[in-house]
């Protein structure tokens, strides 16, 4: 699929929804909608800079004089036209709106504040009613088309690669932030950056299930957690494995094998119309089971694509289903306060008929 070809097929999803929601237009803020909305690859970086303005016949992008050009390249071809003129969003909106005469606008809820302001006194004059709507572009995201998928798979085979380097690289006395920035490096120098910040945890440190890399050296008998990603054209991977050095004790044995054998049971489960809390309530019952339920605590998985957390979410309160073109990870793992932690993290897309999952590593211990 042509980044034409995407833009256009986004672009009819979007403007379905506005028909559901009996709006004329939509404004599209956040930076990962934008990127998602108009297919436009390598161009839009952390900045909420720009803001689009959408209706069933126009597509509307403004933006400023650090990005205008990079983006009009892109929108050759496409029914994108990009503004870089130099006035405030609202301002920019405010003319687009009355030169479009629409009359319900949607905005997404989480707005902030200071700007939802600025555009009741920008549009007061203009009679245009402001819907809110929650997770309107979110909701779309949540279904990957082929090109996505295709990102989403490279981006892991780069994250899988990462792991094999780093089963050859890690040694006793390496610092969790040697080893973070090896990954870094890796993920970097195969990829085009990094999903987010690696986390290396090892020891007692492995307990917290987002540690931040810190300054303590693996030890013999030492578990070393590694969650990590790359990005390939925008998109993110996402992965755990957790390693141990020497022979693990029982316990280490113990709870691995039963993090591993969980998320394998999950992965099973996973099929289109199942609400992702009914897998995440299966990795809890698991856990109970085995006498561990008490050491868990966070969600099973949540979404991922061109952020690392997005929809589906598979947590004990998610209201979401799983559907065809899902991407999600399955998470499990079992944290023991002062002992040290085991979480086996893949990801994958959602098929007509299950779950094919991205990561390639596999769930056996690899003893270092
Ligand atoms: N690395 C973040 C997560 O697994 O959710
Ligand atoms: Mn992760
Ligand atoms: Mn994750």
């Amino acid at each position: 699929m042509s980044a034409k070809q995407a833009t256009q097929h986004r672009l009819e999803r979007l403007r379905a929804s506005l028909e559901q929601e009996g709006c004329d237009a939509v404004i599209i803020r956040h930076t990962s909608d934008l990127r998602w909305v108009t297919a436009f690859e390598g161009v839009f970086d952390e900045e909420e800079a720009h803001a689009a303005l959408v209706t069933p016949q126009a597509a509307l992008l403004h933006s400023d004089s650090r990005y205008d050009k990079a983006l009009a390249a892109r929108a050759q071809g496409t029914e994108w036209e990009v503004s870089g003129e130099p006035v405030g969003h609202a301002r920019w909106l405010a003319a687009r709106l009355g030169d479009l005469r629409v009359k319900r606008v949607a905005i997404e809820d989480d707005v902030a504040l200071n700007e939802y302001r600025a555009w009741a006194v920008a549009f007061e004059d203009l009679g245009v009613e402001l819907v809110e709507t929650h997770d309107l572009v979110r909701t779309l995201r949540a279904v990957k088309d082929a090109d996505e998928i295709e990102c989403l798979r490279a981006a892991q085979e780069i994250t899988d690669a990462a792991f094999t380097h780093m089963c050859e690289w890690l040694h006793v006395g390496v610092t969790e932030r040697e080893a973070g920035f090896e990954l870094d490096t890796f993920l970097r120098r195969h990829g085009q950056g990094l999903a987010f910040p690696c986390i290396c945890a090892t020891g007692e440190n492995s307990a917290n299930p987002h540690h931040i890399p810190d300054d303590t050296a693996a030890r013999e008998g030492d578990f070393f957690l590694m969650d990590f990603g790359g990005r390939v054209r925008d998109y993110d991977a996402d992965m755990t494995r957790t390693v141990v050095f020497g022979t693990p004790s029982a316990q280490q044995r113990e709870i691995y094998d039963i993090v591993a054998r969980t998320n394998e049971a999950c992965e099973a489960a996973i099929k289109p119309g199942v609400p992702g809390k009914d897998i995440h309530n299966l990795a809890q019952r698991l856990l109970d089971e085995a006498g561990y339920g008490a050491y868990f605590g966070h969600g099973l998985g949540h979404g991922v694509g061109i952020d690392i957390h997005e929809l589906p979410n598979e947590g004990s309160r998610s209201e979401n289903l799983l559907q065809v073109g899902s991407v999600v990870t399955v998470e499990p793992g079992i944290y023991l306060p002062g002992v040290g932690g085991v979480r086996t993290e893949d990801y994958g897309v959602v098929t007509e008929d299950g779950f094919s999952v991205f990561t390639k590593a596999s769930h056996d211990l690899v003893q270092l």
